[in-house]
């Protein structure tokens, strides 16, 4: 299993239903360092994690974490796979590994070292910067430490869900376009001052990739252009 326009969780044909709410995270059999991330989250809920309580059908499909380094990100990797995480993506560099993604166009700004684990039901994203400057190290030295990266929501319908985020949570903005593809339709939002990301993700055909390779090329440019 890859970070690819094909790629799965944890299989074609298991359902993607994974039905987690923002208070399950705390349940969850993390490793310390993980659990210390996650908790300073859960004990001041911040903006970007609104939609979880406001709508209803928002379930958490996967979170990401970014670390200040390779190192770190092994660390953290090597821990959840002790805390009995299974594997779903092991470590690699994106899109250089990603053989997949080698059509897409994307800069060396969005270039990084990642992994995907599942923790229960959960799958946790683990992000690294590859180069000084990247996207993953401008964001760690924004936080100041290792933070959430994103938390993707599950939607049924995102351009509803986009409208009522405008209505009911106007903090929250969307930086990027909405990112549509075959199985896929997602979009990254942030509210102002917080570099946490809010992701919205519709799932379509029974998908359980976490993006395609169109999909994160436009995400990332939304960011870029941040
Ligand atoms: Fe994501």
């Amino acid at each position: 299993m890859r970070s690819s326009q094909n790629q799965r969780y944890p299989d074609a044909n298991e359902p993607t239903d994974r039905g987690l709410n923002w208070d399950s995270l705390a349940d969850l059999a993390l490793p310390h360092s993980i659990r210390k991330i996650v908790s300073r989250n859960l004990s001041d809920p911040p903006a970007f994690i609104r939609p979880a309580m406001s709508f209803r059908s928002a379930r958490i499909d996967h979170i990401a974490i970014a670390f200040a380094s390779y190192g770190e990100l092994l660390d953290a990797d090597f821990s959840l796979l002790r805390s009995g995480a299974k594997v779903i993506d092991p470590v690699h560099a994106w899109p250089t590994t990603a053989a997949e993604c080698k059509e897409v166009q994307t800069s060396w700004l969005d270039a990084k070292w990642m992994s995907t684990l599942a923790v229960g039901t959960l799958p946790i994203t683990l992000l690294a910067p590859m180069i000084h400057g990247d996207l993953i190290s401008q964001y760690v030295s924004s936080c100041g430490r290792a933070d959430i990266h994103h938390v993707a929501f599950a939607v049924e319908d995102i351009d509803s869900i986009l409208g009522e985020v405008g209505r009911v949570l106007p903090e929250l903005r969307q930086i990027s376009v909405v990112a549509i593809d075959e199985a896929l339709s997602q979009v990254f939002l942030r509210s102002a001052g917080d570099p946490r990301i809010c992701e919205l993700i519709e799932r379509r055909s029974g998908f359980g990739g976490f993006f395609t390779c169109k999909n994160i090329a436009a995400l990332t440019q939304g960011l870029r252009q941040e």
